[in-house]
């Protein structure tokens, strides 16, 4: 927990112990220019499902990604066309289909590192999880073969991306827009490729086939990668060290699973989430207006239920909290669960220790810039 906490501190050394303080002003609280603060689990999730509450007005997170993604890639899009369109995105993401994509394209790269660590070498696993997690996402948006220099190169295209925003941030300026949009156009034509083939074994190519025009196929492309990329990779050196500050060894899939479900409750990934009111409404006790802007502090949410402990149970109102809830739930939830547990399962078989950290800053998903771990 100590060392999570100098995460954050690296990575927002104002905003981090601000957002720790608001904590202690109760379940809900209005911070002038901030907007109405959410600290509390159950409220978080009536916000989460109740429409009035919406990602596409003003102070949403649609005022800052629409001018750089276009208007329809569902992280700033409400009602039918939204439901339309995960209806249609689904299958996509279904469990056994994503366990494929990952064992296929993570193979090469978790069989280099599992040998690296049998030898005793001391790998680090921020630099192989950029690696990992670029590769996959390289795979969703198109690329057939995905080279390690491809891999790193999109991951450090997204991370200057997001690196962009910040935890106060409410729009991007005109010159952040046009860097954003150069970059994402990278991404953009390799999922037209994709989707102009239009071969049935590709993500483009399923998404052709299931209805989605050329614009939503590319702009989904460009949503998949600015929000799955980071979150995964950030999370898995982490969860490492968490086992390892803990002293906690993980035996068979399920207590991997509970161990993975506790980490993300501790790390929060997505710290925050963002939502404009539609409609007057109540938040807790704090009376709403049109225009207003919801701040759910997710990691405040998360934190109020004591310290890392892989062992305790999660009540029914924190249940998945870290990846949302409603109709925004995390649509890629289950690619990002077979990531991290490819990796980390592997990774963890070697019971591995670490044997060195440094903290990134002047990152927006706070992170290591290096763990170095070791079986020797
Ligand atoms: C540990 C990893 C991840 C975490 C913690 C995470 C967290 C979240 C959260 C909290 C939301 C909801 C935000 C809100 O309601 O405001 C969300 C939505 C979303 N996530 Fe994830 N995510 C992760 C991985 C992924 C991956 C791997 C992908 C796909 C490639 C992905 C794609 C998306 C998309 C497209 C949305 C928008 C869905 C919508 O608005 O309908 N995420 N994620």
């Amino acid at each position: 927990m100590a060392a999570e906490n100098r995460l954050y501190l690296a990575a927002h050394p104002v905003a981090y112990p601000l957002m720790r303080l608001l904590a202690r002003f109760g379940p809900v609280v209005r911070v002038p220019g901030l907007g109405v603060v959410v600290n509390d689990a159950a409220t978080a999730r009536e916000v989460l499902t109740d429409e009035r509450f919406r990602k596409d007005g003003p102070g949403s997170p649609g005022d800052l990604w629409t001018p750089v993604l276009g208007p329809s890639v569902l992280l700033n899009m409400e009602g039918e066309g939204h439901t339309a369109l995960r209806r249609r995105l689904a299958p996509l993401f279904a469990p056994a289909q994503v366990e494929a994509l990952v064992a296929e394209v993570l193979e090469g790269p978790l069989g280099d590192l599992s040998a690296r660590l049998s030898r005793g070498e001391t790998v680090d696993l921020v630099d192989e999880m950029r690696l990992m997690a670029g590769a996959v996402i390289c795979r969703l948006v198109g690329m057939r073969e995905v080279s390690a220099r491809d891999a790193r190169a999109l991951f450090a295209d997204g991370e200057r991306v997001v690196s962009m925003v910040s935890l106060r941030s409410r729009r991007l300026s005109d010159r952040q827009v046009a860097v954003a949009r150069r970059v994402l156009d990278r991404v953009g034509a390799v999922a037209a490729a994709a989707y102009d083939e239009g071969d049935e074994s590709t993500v483009m190519g399923r998404m052709r086939a299931l209805g989605l025009s050329a614009a939503e196929a590319r702009g989904a492309a460009a949503a998949f990668f600015l929000t799955g990329t980071e979150t995964v990779a950030t999370f898995v050196p982490r969860l490492v060290a968490l086992l390892d500050d803990a002293g906690v060894r993980v035996e068979g899939p399920q207590e991997l699973d509970r161990a993975i479900d506790e980490a993300l409750r501790i790390t929060t990934p997505t710290p925050v989430m963002l939502r404009s009111v539609a409609a007057p409404a109540r938040v807790g006790r704090v009376r709403v207006r049109p225009g207003d802007r919801v701040l759910i502090v997710t990691h405040n949410c998360a934190r109020a239920h004591g310290p890392f402990d892989p062992a305790a149970k999660h009540p029914p109102e924190l249940r998945r909290l870290w990846f949302g809830a409603g109709p925004h739930f995390c649509v890629g939830y289950p690619l990002a669960m077979a990531e991290i547990r490819a990796v980390a399962g592997a990774v963890l078989a070697h019971r591995p220790r670490v044997a060195g950290r440094k903290a990134a800053r002047g990152v927006l998903i706070p992170t290591y810039r290096h763990l170095w771990i070791t079986c020797g």
